[in-house]
């Protein structure tokens, strides 16, 4: 991969994946990747779970997901990585109340496309899944009850690549230049 302009047009929602394990040192740079992200007052909220277990990542899937979307393929990434939120008191709950910008959550999208970013220069394939059971999700995973997941990321080694991205809207309708 020559540059950042080339990785961000590779990376795509990999919905088929190939069984097969991902090295714990990918896992280690691509958490690497999301640890080095900007957060408000660096409070860094983000918690992660690297899910590899057969057993934990059929749970998560079968009762952590909501229906509707019919997202069987994620059985086939060998890993899923959980992104948990933990709120502080003043950058979290109280700032927001004045600004009504949800700091915690811009936080969590930026280290969550970090690790996402890293491992699609890796080659790796990975999905976003935000159509979850936050308090079942944390529940399966022990977590306490000042965590509360706010998405799964599915990585493993994708099968295929689209030919073409998602469309997107044009820049013209949705840049404001003043
Ligand atoms: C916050 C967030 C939540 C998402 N949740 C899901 C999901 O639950 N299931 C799914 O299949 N894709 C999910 N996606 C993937 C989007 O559908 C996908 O990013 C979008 O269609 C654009 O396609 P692309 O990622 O291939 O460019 C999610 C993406 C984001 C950023």
């Amino acid at each position: 991969m020559s540059g950042f302009s080339e990785l961000v047009a590779t990376r795509f929602s990999c919905r088929a994946y190939r069984t097969d394990p991902v090295p714990r040192a990918a896992l280690e740079q691509i958490l690497e990747a999301a640890r080095r992200a900007p957060s408000a007052c660096n409070r860094q909220p983000w918690r992660f779970a690297v899910v590899t277990e057969p057993a934990l990542r059929s749970r998560l899937l079968d009762e952590g997901l909501l229906p509707g979307l019919g997202m069987t393929w994620a059985a086939e990434a060998p890993v899923i990585l959980v992104m948990g939120m933990k709120k502080s008191m003043i950058t979290h709950r109280i700032a927001p109340l004045l600004s009504q910008v949800e700091y915690p959550l811009l936080d969590l999208g930026i280290a969550g496309e970090h690790a996402i970013l890293q491992a699609t220069e890796l080659g790796l394939g990975t999905c976003w899944i935000g159509w979850i059971r936050p308090k079942v999700v944390r529940r399966i995973l022990g977590w306490p009850a000042d965590i509360l997941p706010q998405s799964l990321i599915t990585v493993g080694w994708p099968t295929s690549r689209p030919e073409e991205g998602s469309p997107r809207l044009p820049l013209a309708d949705i840049v404001t230049w003043r």
